[in-house]
């Protein structure tokens, strides 16, 4: 059975835009529905199987201005039975002590929801090759992000390698889910 795949994200600057565009490049054509969550309502993901959520962090920690304002419709979201994974931008140089903070925000968000509750999270992705002083999206004592943090500010050269082997990864854990 083909799984639906949806990818929500909001993205001020488009750098998250064009990582989700990356990342539904990873997979066959027409496997993964790219939306912008600034022009579709988030319920939206009800529709699909797997969810994968993208966002950036702004302004020392803050959650990007377009999931900003869908944050409350996070609470109403039915996502028992699907799979969830979450992919964020950040720039741990220039923001270092707030690096992805939103990413583990919206896992934490996710978490705290009765009607998420039932989902299954995948996509954890391990703290190596990160040079930064805090974040709120580690998990594991700080072994792993709660999603892939990727960084084309500071490093902007891993951001292919990272994409294509975190695709991989969810391919091989959506086998076994
Ligand atoms: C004013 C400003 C504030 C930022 N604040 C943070 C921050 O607190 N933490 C972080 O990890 N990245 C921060 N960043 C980096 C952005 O998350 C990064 O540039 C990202 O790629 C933007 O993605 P977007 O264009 O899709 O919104 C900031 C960038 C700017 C310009």
């Amino acid at each position: 059975m083909t799984l639906r795949i949806g990818l929500f994200y909001g993205s001020t600057t488009c750098f998250t835009e064009i990582a989700a565009e990356k990342i539904q490049a990873q997979f066959a054509p027409g496997e993964v529905e790219l939306f912008n969550i600034k022009d579709v309502p988030l319920k939206q993901a009800e529709q699909f199987d797997v969810i994968i959520f993208g966002l950036s962090t702004w302004d020392f920690g803050e959650i990007q201005e377009d999931w900003e304002s869908h944050w409350p419709d996070i609470a109403e979201l039915n996502l028992n039975g699907k799979v969830v994974a979450l992919f964020g931008m950040g720039d741990q140089v220039g923001y270092t002590d707030w690096f992805q903070d939103a990413l583990g925000m919206l896992h934490d968000e996710l978490a705290a929801n009765s009607g998420t509750q039932g989902c299954t999270r995948i996509g954890f992705w391990p703290n190596q090759g990160y040079d930064f002083a805090a974040s709120k999206a580690l998990i594991a004592e700080g072994e792993f992000f709660v999603g892939l943090a990727l960084d084309e500010d500071s490093q902007y050269e891993y951001s292919e390698e990272r994409i294509q082997k975190w695709c991989d990864q969810l391919k091989a854990e959506l086998a076994s889910v």
